[in-house]
């Protein structure tokens, strides 16, 4: 018996061996040779400035520019499951950036997630998304990052531990969860449709925070775009799924994607603010609009039309009786704390005073980005011009705040009360003092 389990398990291991000695084989990239690339004055100023939109859609900055450091010199911790990656240094620096890469190591690195000396790079570079961008993209791209200003800046080593940081293994990853493609046009759909996904599925890679993963970080297939944790943050389904009170529309999505605020959604806060505010605030409106067209289509806009008015209505009348009867803890903090900005008794909702009962971090699933924004308020960068949410983190202690969700989840939603709030609030703290060892 024990003999034929050694057998079995031996021939197992064997046949694991096989698999990934396979995928070695059919991934190996060879090293591509070091030039010395075009010089600056080389490139059209106008693939340049093509280039420069392009890079705020593909929101390069956030993950290759670290906190305080040069624009696109790397050194941001990206936190995954199996260890901190750092984002590596993308301007021309000869020595430590891309300075000696050609236009075809370029290409190779954003189609395949393959570096110049051959090594497979780690899925958290959204290369699983970049293999949809054209090549007449992907070249102006090219053209923008050469001619940066170069940054000698050695890129930490990550701390995934092994034996999950040899590279080789990444081609078992890509035989089992990656397929280069190019964008297919679906003749089906119209020319703004088709650019809207273009861009969502491919430079913009909204999926890669908003779908969820599967152990081996691998967005899960026929779950595109049903919501995902993120960095202590909640992106939330962007689907029929998405449970905001009103259902997104095409307009409501075009005034959140182009000013990162809406009096009937919210504000796009947390990782979502650089999304708006630093990538795509340079993309033409025509490109905004294509993209709220393809996720109106994605959220069923058509199918879940509603009477807003009415929606509208009720929520503020629900939201100035409970705060005037309650009378527990959570209840008392609210008047106290929130109140005075967040009321309105004249039932008209604006931006700048978003009402509570119609926000979506009230109503999603996940309270993790309710809490963010208790504690810590809403940054300058993400902020309306000319208002402030204040933080309340040093005010309120971890009970406190889950005594104010809870309240505001109970007379402000129609959803099902959040469990373990305290501990998620305790979490959002430790995280926000750096210390989950990542952070930029
Ligand atoms: C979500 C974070 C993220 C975003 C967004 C991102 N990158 Fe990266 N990128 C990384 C990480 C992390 C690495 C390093 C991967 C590794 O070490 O295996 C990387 C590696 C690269 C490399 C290979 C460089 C080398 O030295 O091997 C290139 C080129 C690159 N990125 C270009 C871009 C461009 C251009 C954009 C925007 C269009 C972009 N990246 C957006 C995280 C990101
Ligand atoms: C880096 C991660 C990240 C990327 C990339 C990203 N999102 Fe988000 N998104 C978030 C997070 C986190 C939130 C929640 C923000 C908040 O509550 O303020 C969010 C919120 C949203 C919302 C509001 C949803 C709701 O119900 O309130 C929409 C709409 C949205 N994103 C669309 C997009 C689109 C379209 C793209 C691609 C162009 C995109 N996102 C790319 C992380 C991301
Ligand atoms: C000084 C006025 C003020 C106070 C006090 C205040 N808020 Fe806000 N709040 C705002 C403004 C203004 C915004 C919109 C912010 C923006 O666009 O920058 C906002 C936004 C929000 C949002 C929306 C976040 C999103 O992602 O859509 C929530 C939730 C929120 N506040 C909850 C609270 C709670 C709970 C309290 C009490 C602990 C509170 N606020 C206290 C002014 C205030």
């Amino acid at each position: 018996m024990l003999k034929k389990i050694f057998t079995g398990l031996l021939s197992l291991l064997a046949m694991l061996i096989a698999a990934v000695l396979v995928a070695y084989l059919y991934y190996w990239r060879p090293a591509l040779a070091p030039v010395n690339p075009p010089a600056a004055a080389a490139f059209s100023a106008q693939a340049v400035d093509r280039g420069r939109i392009l890079a705020g859609m593909g929101n390069c900055a956030a993950c290759h520019t670290a906190r305080g450091g040069a624009d696109y010199a790397g050194g941001h911790g990206l936190a995954t499951p199996f260890g901190t990656i750092y984002a590596t240094n993308i301007t021309p620096d000869k020595q430590t950036g891309i300075g000696r890469w050609s236009l075809a190591a370029f290409l190779r690195a954003m189609r395949e997630g393959v570096g110049r000396d051959g090594a497979h790079l780690f899925p958290v570079f959204p290369y699983t998304h970049f293999n949809l961008v054209s090549d007449a993209d992907l070249t102006a791209l090219y053209a923008y990052f050469m001619t940066r200003p170069p940054v000698y800046a050695v890129t930490p080593a990550n701390s995934v531990p092994f034996p999950l940081n040899l590279r080789p293994l990444q081609a078992g990853w890509k035989l089992l969860f990656f397929k280069p493609a190019s964008y297919r046009i679906d003749p089906a759909q119209g020319l703004d449709w088709n650019r809207g996904r273009y861009l969502a599925e491919g430079l913009a890679h909204c999926a890669a925070c908003h779908t969820p993963r599967n152990a081996l970080g691998a967005e899960l297939g026929g779950a595109a775009y049903l919501g995902a944790s993120i960095d202590h943050w909640y992106a939330p389904a962007l689907t029929s799924a998405n449970t905001a009170p009103l259902p997104w529309t095409r307009d409501e999505l075009y005034a959140f994607l182009r000013t990162g605020a809406t009096a009937l959604h919210g504000v796009a806060a947390g990782p979502m603010s650089a999304v708006v505010h630093e990538g795509m605030d340079a993309a033409p409106d025509s490109d905004i609009r294509a993209l709220a067209t393809y996720f109106a289509g994605v959220a069923g806009a058509e199918q879940r039309k509603v009477d807003a008015d009415a929606v509208i209505k009720a929520g503020i009348v629900r939201s100035q009786r409970v705060s005037l009867v309650d009378n527990d803890r959570g209840a008392s903090l609210y008047v106290a704390a929130c109140a005075s900005c967040h009321s309105n008794s004249d039932g008209k909702p604006v931006a700048l005073r978003p009402e509570l009962s119609l926000n979506s971090a009230v109503s999603a699933p996940d309270p993790a980005n309710l809490i963010q924004v208790i504690l810590h308020g809403i940054s300058k960068d993400a902020a309306m011009p000319g208002v402030l949410m204040p933080g309340f983190a040093a005010a309120l202690t971890d009970n406190d705040v889950a005594q104010l969700a809870a309240y505001l989840r109970r007379s402000r939603s129609h959803q099902p009360a959040w469990t373990n709030l305290e501990a998620a609030v305790a979490r959002a703290r430790a995280t926000a003092l750096g210390m989950d060892g990542a952070g930029k």
